[in-house]
């Protein structure tokens, strides 16, 4: 199926979904496995999702009840990505009442269980700044996971980036919690509409590898509304995500998985959650405070909530029959909103799976989230050289990052053969794996382009021990040397990055072009030599700072704040997280968050600001085709010395395409919350008097218009 059909599958499917709401007076009818509605009542689907789950929980027994609050598959988790070739999870359901099983996969990258098409990293996706192609990479992952035979889906990760060395920056969205909370309800959108579930995760903060399964956390509450929670609050409100998974550790104390302070007042209380909780693979930690905590679903297997613990939890009077009959109604209520009951399983069927469809996504997907970090000269794009010496083993491969997040590609074109292919017949292509660095140096000497490729290695489990190349580990090579190395050889060197987080970078001077293709995807190839040889633009921009040095990084010089000591971490920063960090601080980094060039210029022109939108013309200035995000960033007022304020804050982007010349108006819509900060003192929203300072441009530090507007009775 082509784009196009997929795309009108997916509404159709959308629309399937929105006609599960009751329609008043409409005969009842059945299809799927649920059966004959005129001996159960609950498989009329001209009832609501609500009405059927009420009317499907009595019938239950109480055994039966708690075999639905959790999985029964004791092989799921990450590990099941090997074992288990279908699903990382199975809940049986209970077939006697029609209740049909509940599959679900790993993850955010793709599917995890079984071979699928791997995507580029989400945090390439985040670099895309791009809401469109964020729901376009959610559809495929979720197409995929549909006829992988799942329901359900473990991602996106909106988990935002604190400290640069965290494992898991590859699989989130970066260091910005509007750009991630966009870029998640767009992914979340995007799978569902297939007919899928996705789990946003790991709620409600989580950082950190190192510790992470007994991690205490210490967020203020201003901290956690205006930098952790947002991603999942738009994943819920906006992307009306179906789950939300609670992490591992403990915040201010309570478990995550059985932290009712956010499961049952934030999540459900004040975002008007109805879905449910499935926990992360062994987080459930106590069966009483879990089930008044608010976790629906343990996973993988119920080792606290099992027939056992239940049971006398409930005969000691700790948790109500309501409580439990409530987590069993949340499942219910959403899998007859996602129309399971009233469909056949979904076959595992690999025919079903579009392959190239899948492969022009993650190929424009990542060509949208490559980012052009320096470009001397015009280095780039490529001008057809006679030869290119390509060095580093990353060049024959496309590294990802490992853990539940990664995938088992369908095939994979690595740098090495997509630049082949593209250069021709008249260009030499050579390729040194950088092993040996005379050898190397050798190889670029005797080129007129020198291309060196470096990856760092992360994934699940652990935290990066630097952010240097020499500790890449895994690839044995220590890339900050052999770009030294190569660039003393050869004046024409440009570095590739392959990299799931922020490096430091030393050599940043010595070559004269820096691409980011982060983990680029099975088509990471093709994908990247499109772009070296201009025949796209590069549509990424920093998600993540890229410091300068490892001591200029948020949280990196108290081991309390960073990585704890005795297993918990204060995060004393407050929310002066990722860029508002660097511009609190006046440090400057090695490449901004926002940044990242094009192959032409733009310029900016025409401010108008008001409360509530922001608009500015944007002019691509140069000689070629080429794609603008223009970022729009507010400096907040501060109401007084107990809440500083970071000195800009991303609140709107746009991504444009403009040919030479060509100019237009972007607007920025602007809320009351775009303007709010957190008030601890009435527990609430609040907007300060006084002058709001606008800012729009090319990058966070990169700005090329200023204006202000006041609110509140301030003045500017
Ligand atoms: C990860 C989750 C993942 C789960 C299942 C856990 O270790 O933290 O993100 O969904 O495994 O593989």
């Amino acid at each position: 199926m082509g784009t196009a059909r997929r795309w009108l599958s997916a509404a159709g499917t959308m629309a399937s979904v929105l006609a599960l709401v009751a329609v008043p007076g409409a005969p009842a009818h059945a299809a799927g496995r649920c059966g004959d509605p005129a001996e159960r009542p609950w498989c009329d689907t001209a009832l609501s999702a609500d009405q059927r789950a009420a009317l499907l929980v009595p019938k239950l027994t109480d055994d039966e009840r708690i075999s639905l609050l959790a999985s029964d598959d004791p092989l799921g988790g990450p590990l099941g990505g090997f074992i288990d070739s279908a699903h990382a999870d199975t809940n049986n359901g209970i077939p006697r009442l029609g209740i049909p099983p509940l599959y679900m996969a790993d993850g955010p990258a793709g599917v995890r269980q079984g071979q699928a098409t791997a995507m580029p990293a989400p945090i390439s996706l985040a670099a895309g700044f791009d809401t469109t192609a964020a729901q376009r990479y959610g559809a495929t992952v979720g197409w995929e996971a549909k006829h992988r035979g799942n329901d359900l889906i473990f991602g996106p990760t909106v988990d935002v980036v604190r400290t640069p060395r965290n494992g898991r920056i590859f699989e989130g969205f970066g260091e910005d919690p509007y750009l991630s909370a966009m870029t998640g309800a767009s992914w979340i959108r995007g799978a569902q509409a297939q007919g899928v579930m996705a789990s946003v995760k790991h709620f409600a903060v989580y950082t950190q590898e190192t510790d992470r399964l007994k991690l205490e956390m210490k967020v203020e509450p201003r901290t956690l509304r205006e930098i952790y929670l947002p991603p999942f609050e738009g994943a819920v409100k906006d992307g009306k995500a179906a789950t939300v998974m609670c992490g591992f550790g403990r915040l201010n104390g309570r478990w995550a998985c059985q932290d009712g302070s956010m499961l049952n007042k934030v999540l459900r209380g004040e975002w008007g959650f109805k879905g449910f909780v499935p926990s992360d693979h062994t987080a459930a930690q106590d069966a009483v405070e879990s089930a008044n905590g608010g976790l629906d679903m343990e996973l993988p297997i119920g080792f606290k909530y099992n027939a056992w613990m239940l049971k006398n939890a409930v005969s000691q009077k700790q948790v109500t029959q309501e409580t439990i009959d409530g987590h069993v109604r949340n499942i219910l209520r959403t899998m007859f909103a996602f129309g399971v009951f009233d469909r056949a399983e979904y076959p595992n069927d690999l025919g079903r799976i579009d392959r190239s469809a899948s492969e022009t996504a993650a190929r424009q997907l990542e060509e949208g989230g490559i980012t052009l970090l320096k470009n001397t000269g015009g280095a780039l794009p490529l001008k057809a050289p006679k030869s290119i010496a390509l060095i580093g083993k990353p060049a024959n491969e496309n590294p990802s990052g490992f853990g539940s997040a990664q995938v088992q590609p369908f095939a994979s074109v690595t740098p090495k053969s997509g630049i082949t292919a593209r250069a021709g017949a008249g260009t030499k292509v050579t390729y040194n794996d950088g092993g040996n660095r005379g050898a190397a140096a050798d190889a670029a000497r005797s080129a007129d382009v020198a291309i060196v490729f470096a990856s760092d290695s992360q994934g699940e489990f652990f935290d990066k021990g630097c952010l240097t190349l020499a500790c890449a580990g895994f690839f044995g090579t220590d890339g900050d040397a052999l770009i030294s190395e190569v660039a003393k050889a050869n004046p024409n060197t440009i570095v590739v990055l392959e990299t799931g987080a922020p490096v430091t970078a030393p050599w940043a001077s010595q070559v004269k072009g820096i691409v980011e293709a982060w983990y680029p995807g099975q088509q990471g190839g093709n994908a990247l030599a499109r772009v070296l040889y201009g025949d796209v633009d590069p549509g990424g921009r920093l998600p993540v700072t890229f410091p300068a040095s490892e001591g200029d990084a948020p949280a990196a010089n108290n081991p309390a704040q960073y990585p704890g000591v005795n297993a918990a971490v204060t995060f004393s920063e407050g929310v002066m997280v990722g860029y508002r960090h660097y511009d609190s601080k006046g440090i400057t980094p090695r490449f901004a968050f926002g940044h990242g060039l094009s192959y032409t210029t733009f310029g900016y022109s025409g401010l108008s600001v008001r409360p509530d939108s922001v608009q500015v013309t944007v002019t691509n200035t140069g000689s070629r085709t080429g794609t603008a995000v223009p970022q729009l960033y507010l400096g907040l007022p501060s109401p007084g010395a107990s809440v500083p304020q970071p000195p800009r804050q991303l609140k709107g982007y746009a991504k444009v395409t403009l040919a030479p010349g060509q100019s237009t108006k972007v607007s920025f819509p602007l809320t009351q919350r775009s303007l709010a900060y957190w008030s601890e003192a009435s527990d609430s929203w609040q907007v300060a008097k006084g002058c709001y300072r606008v800012m729009v441009g090319d990058s966070s530090r990169d700005i090329a218009q200023k204006g202000a507007f006041a609110q509140g009775g301030g003045a500017c």
